[in-house]
């Protein structure tokens, strides 16, 4: 059994999950959540959002080769594109970055150590942690069902995590 990174139990969490243009990776990975929070029934304890390190799709719905691709899986993505900000760090409990340049983009701009202590690379939840969402947006439509390979497991152990702290915070 992999050990996934310790974080603070909490009663309830929220979470921002950040790539570059939030239009492929992050709603991709803020719908998935979504679907696994919605079937274990937390919809009230476990709230997602998701941001871009780039205001450039600001707006946008997901890309629709990643929205088919989910909605393939019968996952829907609903969130449009808007740009991490440094009040995200008050907003959130933890950010969850897609690949190692989000991550580092993302603890430039957050304000102290605590927040910096949010900031986590979202595969150290997977059966890779050492890897990264690989970024889609230039690739085949397989690119797009890899990235759903990789949220999905991510996302099971992350949820697994997530309620075994509920537990012990409540
Ligand atoms: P994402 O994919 O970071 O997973 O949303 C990308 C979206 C847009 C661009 C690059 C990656 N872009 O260069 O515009």
């Amino acid at each position: 059994m992999p050990s996934f990174p310790s974080i603070p139990a909490l009663p309830r969490y929220r979470l921002l999950f950040i790539c570059l243009g939030n239009i492929c990776r992050s709603p991709a990975a803020e719908g998935v959540m979504n679907h696994l929070v919605k079937q274990a029934g937390l919809e009230n304890t476990i709230t997602c959002d998701s941001a871009g390190t780039i205001d450039y799709h600001s707006g946008k719905p997901a890309d629709p080769r990643m929205a088919r691709a989910a909605s393939r899986r019968d996952i829907p993505l609903t969130s449009r594109s808007r740009p991490v900000t440094p009040a995200d760090f008050s907003n959130f409990d933890l950010l969850l970055t897609m690949d190692a340049s989000n991550y580092r983009d993302v603890l430039a701009i957050a304000p102290d150590a605590d927040a910096r202590r949010k900031v986590i690379p979202m595969l150290h939840f997977s059966d890779t942690p050492d890897a990264g969402v690989p970024d889609p947006y230039y690739g085949g439509e397989r690119g797009f069902e890899e990235v759903l390979d990789l949220l999905q497991n991510a996302c099971t152990n992350l949820l697994e995590t997530l309620q075994k702290n509920i537990e012990h915070a409540s």
